[in-house]
């Protein structure tokens, strides 16, 4: 009977045992399965919050709203309806399970393959060729027009560099910048979808295939547009960016000529370290203190802007000997700086001939060989900011003088037809 007793005790304390050990599972299980959750969240999170760090503007800062390109049918909901938390990875080379699904962790439209090729007439209308591969017109479905840049394949450098652009672009928005509306990475492809540039690039304005006479108002505003774009980089994006391959053929134009900074597949989020990477850029650009030094800054952004002023002001290419006329016309006669040899002779009229001198100084201080000496963007683009404040007014001026003319010229004819309808006395 004791036993028993002793038997049924023992079995007991073994079935609450038992009982507590599978309810300490069942908590571990439980919690297991909401850290698993958390760290997911909190890692889509960190992604999400990645894409907004530059997005803190200066007063500049503006989304360009004038180019909206829809995504392939597959993909209009996407800016709308955000894929669920689980469901948002890394992009390189990705396809989800849902093939009509566009993903992207930058919070760009993932275009399809098929579409692209339909778009472009099957990769044929070549818009221009860069170091990156060469770069189509695109119309797509909705009737949008866009540039699409593909990169050769068998370039590892290229790869980098389209990481580069949809890192970068995706964060940073300026009516000066060029967006990037779309990009696809499939069938080992890497192409990049950009708001259309109608007018080109400037170098083949200036001096190239496109080449046609500016204006000195068209160059002043380019100018002013480029430094704007480049003050964003330096002064508006946090953290900083240095572009690092500003040139007259990364300069690209809409239809009102309005500029935009375009290409950055070799752009760095600044670095204070000044830590050292393999050189970098385009010959006749190149700040010569970086090619000794190997360290790029904000002023060899400010040096390679110099030579596009240079560019704007004598159309000559930095590729044929500009820096040899810079040289030349520097020292000058008698010991002064004489530009008008290498201006524009279309610039050399009239008034704003003393304006394009003072735009050819600015320039030379953005080219000092010494760095510290150069200015910073911001004072580069308040000094052609208060140039084309002068020309505005001139204009005005202008305007005023040539209607005071008119009306002076009016008067007299009035006076004149008064005069005949007098008819004189004993006629
Ligand atoms: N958005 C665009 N609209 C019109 N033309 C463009 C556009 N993007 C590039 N291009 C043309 O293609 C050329 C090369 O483009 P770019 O972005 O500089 O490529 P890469 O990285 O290969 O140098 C430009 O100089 C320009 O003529
Ligand atoms: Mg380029």
């Amino acid at each position: 009977m004791v036993d028993r007793t002793k038997l049924a005790a023992v079995v007991a304390a073994a079935a609450v045992g038992a009982a507590a050990v599978a309810a300490a599972l069942v908590f571990l299980a439980i919690w297991l399965r909401r850290k698993r959750g958390s760290v997911a969240a909190g890692r889509t999170r960190s992604l999400e919050s990645s894409t907004a760090t530059l997005r803190a503007g200066n007063g500049n800062g503006s989304v360009d709203s004038s180019v909206s390109v829809s995504v392939s049918e597959s993909g209009a909901d996407w800016a709308h309806n955000p894929l669920p938390a689980g469901k948002r990875v890394a992009f390189w080379g990705w396809r989800g399970a849902d093939h009509h699904a566009p993903l992207s962790v930058s919070g760009i439209p993932k275009y399809h393959y098929k579409d692209l090729q339909k778009a472009t007439n099957n990769f044929t209308m070549i818009l221009g060729q860069g170091s990156f591969g060469p770069v189509y017109k695109a119309v797509m479905a909705t009737g949008e027009v866009v540039a699409v840049k593909a990169l050769a394949s068998d370039s590892s450098q290229g790869e980098r560099e389209f990481q580069t652009e949809v890192i970068l672009l995706s964060r940073l928005h300026h009516r000066n910048l060029v967006n990037l509306v779309g990009y696809c990475v499939e069938k080992g492809q890497h192409i990049l979808i950009y708001e259309f540039m109608s007018n080109g690039n400037l170098a083949s304005l200036l001096y190239g295939d496109n080449k046609r006479s500016l204006t000195w108002q068209e160059r002043l505003q380019i100018a002013h547009d480029v430094s704007h774009g480049i003050e964003y980089l330096h002064e508006g994006a946090v953290p900083p960016v240095i572009h690092r391959d500003l040139k007259s053929a990364n300069i690209l134009l809409d239809h009102s000529m309005r500029a935009k900074v375009a290409d950055f597949g070799l752009s760095k989020e600044e670095v204070f370290d000044g830590s050292k990477s393999g050189l970098k850029g385009t010959y006749g650009y190149m700040d010569p203190d970086y090619i000794t030094t190997n360290k790029f800054t904000k002023k060899s952004d400010v040096y390679s802007f110099g030579i596009i002023l240079f560019e704007l002001i004598t159309a000559i290419n930095p590729q044929q000997g500009l820096m040899e006329y810079i040289d030349l016309a520097a020292i000058g006669g008698e010991g002064k700086v004489d530009w008008d040899e290498i201006l524009d002779k279309n610039l050399l009229e009239g008034s704003i001939a003393e304006e394009v001198r003072v735009l050819a100084d600015v320039a030379y201080r953005c080219i000092n060989r010494s760095p510290k000496k150069r200015p910073w963007i911001s004072e580069v683009s308040q000094a052609i900011s208060r140039l084309r404040q002068r020309q505005m007014t001139l204009q005005r001026s202008e305007t005023r003088t040539v209607l005071r003319r008119i009306e002076h010229q009016h008067v007299e004819l009035s006076d004149l037809a008064g005069m005949r309808d007098i008819t004189p006395v004993g006629a």
